[in-house]
C-alpha cells in the first residue's frame, strides 16, 4: 500500500518531497491513465486549497478530459481556447492569479478562482494536459508553477519507463 507522507519545510523542499513521492506511486507503471489517475490524487490531497486537479488528453482534435479529482467538469475543449487550450496551443505552462481576469477562461467549477496549467508534450507531440485550480485568488506562486512542472514532468517519464 502507497502512504503518503507529511509534507514540511519550505515550498520548494516541499514539492521535492512531493516529486520522490509522485515518482515512487507511479514508478513500474507505464499505463497513462492509471498513472493519471493516481497523481491526481496523489496531488490533490497533499497540497493545500485545490478544488480540482486533473488531465485533459489530446484525441487529435479536442483536449478530453481525463482522470482528475474535484468536482464533474467540462468534457472537450478546443485548441486555443480557454487556460487549457492556450497553455497546449503556446506550448507554455500558465498560471492565471485571477480566473475572472483571463479572457476565456472556462468556468468548470464556479469554486475556481485560481488556476495552473502545465502542457504534456512528448517529443514535438501533443499528449495533453495536467490542470491544478484553487478556490482562493493569487493560490499559486513561481515555486508552485515549477513544482507542479515537476510532476508533470514525474507523469512523462513514468510512460516512457522500462518496467
Ligand atoms: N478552467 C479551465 C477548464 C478546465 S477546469 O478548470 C477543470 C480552462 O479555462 O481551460
Amino acid at each position: 500500500m502507497f502512504e503518503s507522507q507529511a509534507l514540511s519545510g519550505s515550498k520548494p523542499e516541499q514539492y521535492r518531497a512531493l516529486v520522490a513521492q509522485a515518482r515512487s506511486l507511479l514508478h513500474g507503471e507505464r499505463d497513462r491513465i492509471a498513472n493519471a489517475a493516481n497523481l491526481s490524487a496523489l496531488v490533490f490531497h497533499a497540497l493545500p486549497a485545490l478544488n480540482w486537479v486533473g488531465f485533459y488528453f489530446w484525441d487529435g482534435e479536442e483536449l478530453v478530459v481525463g482522470p482528475f479529482q474535484g468536482r464533474p467538469a467540462c468534457v472537450r475543449i478546443a485548441l486555443g481556447k480557454g487556460v487549457c487550450g492556450t497553455a497546449a496551443k503556446e506550448r507554455r505552462s500558465i498560471r492565471v492569479e485571477d480566473v475572472n481576469a483571463f479572457d476565456g477562461h472556462i468556468a468548470c467549477d464556479s469554486a475556481s478562482r485560481s488556476e495552473v496549467v502545465v502542457p504534456l508534450f512528448v517529443g514535438d507531440k501533443l499528449l495533453g494536459v495536467f490542470d491544478v485550480d484553487s478556490p482562493e485568488l493569487s493560490r499559486f506562486d513561481a515555486d508552485d508553477q515549477y513544482g507542479l512542472e515537476a510532476l508533470a514532468a514525474v507523469f512523462l517519464d513514468s510512460l516512457q519507463e522500462a518496467t
